[in-house]
C-alpha cells in the first residue's frame, strides 16, 4: 500500500464502546478505511465492515500501541477507565493511558488526536470532569495535534450517563430531588455528537483545537429525567429535599441501580458542576445544529428500537443480555425470552407454519388463552384478538395479525410482529430461521418486552409462566407442523 493511501487510515479506539461504536459505522458509511483498536478483539467480530481491521491494543502497554498506530493519520481517542477494573483509581490510569497512547502516536507519525472529553468550567470540577480534562492535556503534551470535543452528556442508547437516568426513571415512581437535580447541563444527542466527530476530519491539519458541544437546549438534571418520562409514558414524582448531597444520593443509587453504581457514583459527584456551553465557537467551525432534549430522547428511543428490529436475535446478540434468575434475560428496559428448535427440514418448509400464523390458523398452542387474552385487550379498550389477517398465506410488512403488526417479512428467513394490543410497555415477537451446513434448519423464537417503569416489569415477571407455556407449546407446534409437512 502506498503511503499516501496507508496516512488516509483512521485508527478507532473505543469501538466496542457507545460513542465508537456508533462512529465506526458513520466512518463506514463515509467509505473511510479504519482500524479499530480493542483489548477484546472477539467482541466487534462480525460487527465490522470488510474494510474494516481489528486490532488488539491496550493502552496501559505501550508496545501493543505500535502495531494499531503504524501508518495512522488520524485516531481517535475514546478510552476511558471507569468501570472498568481498578477503576477507583481512574484519574490516575487515564492520565497513564493518555500519556502512552500519545507517545505511541508522535512515534508512529499521527497528524492528529481527535478526543472526546466533558463540558465543565476549569474550576470546582469533580474528579471525573477534572480527569477527562486532565486526559486531553496528556494527549497534547505529546506534541500530536488534538481536536478536544468538550461533549455534555451523550443522549443515546448505551451512554453511561443516559442509561443512568433510563435506570433511576424506569425503576422508581417516586424521586428525591436534591438541589444538584437543578445543576444546568447541556445534553447532547449520540448523532450530533458523532456529526461533530466525522466533521472535525475536515479541520485543517497542523495546531491544537478545543471545542464545547452541547445539544440546543440547556437544562437541568431533573430535566432530562422529566423529560425522558414523559416520552415514555410513565407517571412520575419529584419529590424536592433540601439535604441530599450527591455523594448520599450515589449511596442511594447504589442500593436503586446496583449495576450503575459504581459509575454512577462518579458522574453524580459531577452533577454539582455546571456543564454547559460557554464558548460556542463550534456552531460557527462545524455546519451542524444540534437537536433540543426534547428530540435528542425521542432519537434515541427511536434509534433504538430500529437497532433492534433490524437484526434478528442470535446467541451473540443474546450475549449482550443479562440472565435473569426468574423471567428470562434483560438487556437495558428489555425483557427477552428466547427458545429455538433445530429441524431436519429445509428452511421453507420451517417457515411454511409461521408465515400462516394466527387468523384461522390460530395460535398452534393455548387458542384459548390466545383469545381470553383477546377478550381482557377489547374490555380495556385494546385491539382484541379478532382482527384476523390479509390473506391466510400472503404475509407482508404492516398487515395485521390478530392482535399483532408485521414489523419485517423475510421469505423463509424472518417474521417480526409487534404487538397493537394495550401493555404497559411495548412488546415483539420474532421468528428467525437459519439453515445449517449439514441440512438442518434452526427456528429461533423470541419474545421481547421493553418494559415501561415499575408496572411493565411486574407485569412480564407475572405473566411468565403463562407466556412459557405459551411460547414454548408454539414453538414446539410449529416444528411438528414444518416436520409433518415434510414427510
Ligand atoms: N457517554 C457520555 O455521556 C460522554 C459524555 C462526554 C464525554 N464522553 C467521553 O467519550 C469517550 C467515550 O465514551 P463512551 O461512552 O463511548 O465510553 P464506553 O462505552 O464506556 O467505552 C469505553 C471504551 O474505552 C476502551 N478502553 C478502556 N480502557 C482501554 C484501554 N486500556 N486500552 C484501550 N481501550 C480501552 C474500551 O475498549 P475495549 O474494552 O474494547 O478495549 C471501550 O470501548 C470517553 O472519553 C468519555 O469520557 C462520554
Amino acid at each position: 500500500m502506498s503511503e499516501t493511501a496507508q496516512r488516509s487510515t483512521i485508527l478507532l479506539t473505543g469501538a466496542t464502546g457507545c460513542i465508537g461504536g456508533r462512529l465506526l459505522a458513520a466512518l463506514e458509511a463515509r467509505g473511510h478505511a479504519v482500524r479499530c483498536m480493542t483489548r477484546r478483539p472477539g467482541t466487534l467480530a462480525g460487527r465490522v465492515g470488510p474494510r474494516t481491521a481489528v486490532v488488539r491494543g491496550d493502552c496501559f502497554d505501550p508496545v501493543s500501541l505500535a502495531a494499531p498506530l503504524a501508518g495512522v493519520d488520524t485516531a481517535y481517542y475514546l478510552v476511558h477507565s471507569m468501570g472498568g477494573p481498578r477503576s477507583h483509581d481512574f484519574e490516575s490510569r487515564d492520565r497513564e493511558a493518555a500519556r502512552n497512547f500519545g507517545e505511541a502516536a508522535r512515534s508512529a507519525g499521527a497528524r492528529r488526536i481527535i478526543y472526546v472529553g466533558g463540558l465543565g468550567a476549569e474550576t470546582g470540577l469533580s474528579r471525573h470532569l477534572r480527569s477527562r480534562h486532565e486526559t486531553g492535556e496528556v494527549l497534547r503534551a505529546s506534541g500530536v495535534p488534538v481536536v478536544e470535543l468538550r461533549s455534555g452528556i451523550v443522549i443515546g442508547a448505551g451512554s453511561l450517563s443516559f442509561e443512568l437516568v433510563r435506570a433511576l426513571v424506569e425503576r422508581l415512581p417516586v424521586m428525591t430531588c436534591p438541589s444538584w437535580v437543578r445543576t444546568p447541563t447541556q445534553p447532547i444527542a449520540l448523532s450530533d455528537l458523532i456529526a461533530y466527530l466525522v466533521a472535525a476530519l475536515d479541520l485543517p491539519h497542523g495546531e491544537s483545537r478545543l471545542f464545547e458541544v452541547g445539544g440546543a437546549d440547556a437544562v437541568s438534571y431533573g430535566g432530562i429525567m422529566q423529560e425522558y418520562a414523559r416520552q415514555r409514558g410513565l407517571r412520575r414524582w419529584f419529590i424536592p429535599v433540601p439535604l441530599l448531597t450527591p455523594r448520599l444520593s450515589s449511596l442511594w443509587l447504589g442500593l436503586t441501580t446496583p449495576v450503575y453504581a459504581r459509575v454512577g457514583r462518579e458522574l453524580i459527584d459531577g452533577v454539582r458542576t455546571p456543564t454547559v456551553v460557554r464558548d460556542d465557537a463550534a456552531l460557527t467551525a462545524f455546519p451542524i445544529r444540534p437537536l433540543g432534549l426534547r428530540q435528542a430522547i425521542r432519537r434515541a428511543l427511536e434509534e433504538e428500537d430500529a437497532a433492534f428490529a433490524a437484526r434478528p436475535w442470535s446467541d451473540e446478540a443474546l450475549s449482550a443480555a443479562t440472565p435473569l434468575r426468574w423471567g428470562g434475560a434483560r438487556i437495558r428496559s428489555r425483557l427477552i425470552d428466547s427458545r429455538v428448535v433445530d429441524l431436519p427440514v429445509p428452511a421453507a418448509a420451517a417457515f411454511a407454519p409461521i408465515r400462516r400464523i394466527g387468523g384461522v390458523s390460530g395460535w398452534y398452542y393455548g387458542n384459548w388463552l390466545w383469545r381470553l387474552r383477546g377478550l381482557v385487550d377489547r374490555l380495556i379498550g385494546g385491539v382484541g384478538m379478532k382482527r384476523g389477517r390479509r390473506d391466510p398465506e400472503d404475509l407482508a410488512v404492516g398487515d395485521i395479525l390478530d392482535c399483532w403488526r408485521v414489523v419485517d417479512c423475510q421469505p423463509d428467513a424472518r417474521l417480526l410482529l409487534a404487538a397493537d394490543m394495550k401493555l404497559p410497555g411495548h412488546a415483539w415477537l420474532e421468528f428467525a430461521v437459519t439453515s445449517k451446513s449439514d441440512g438442518t434448519t434452526t427456528i429461533r423464537q423470541t419474545a421481547v418486552f421493553d418494559a415501561a417503569g415499575l408496572w411493565g416489569r411486574i407485569y412480564w415477571h407475572a405473566l411468565y409462566p403463562a407466556h412459557v407455556l405459551l411460547f414454548r407449546g408454539m414453538l414446539r407446534s410449529i416444528g411438528q407442523r414444518a416436520m409433518k409437512e415434510t414427510y
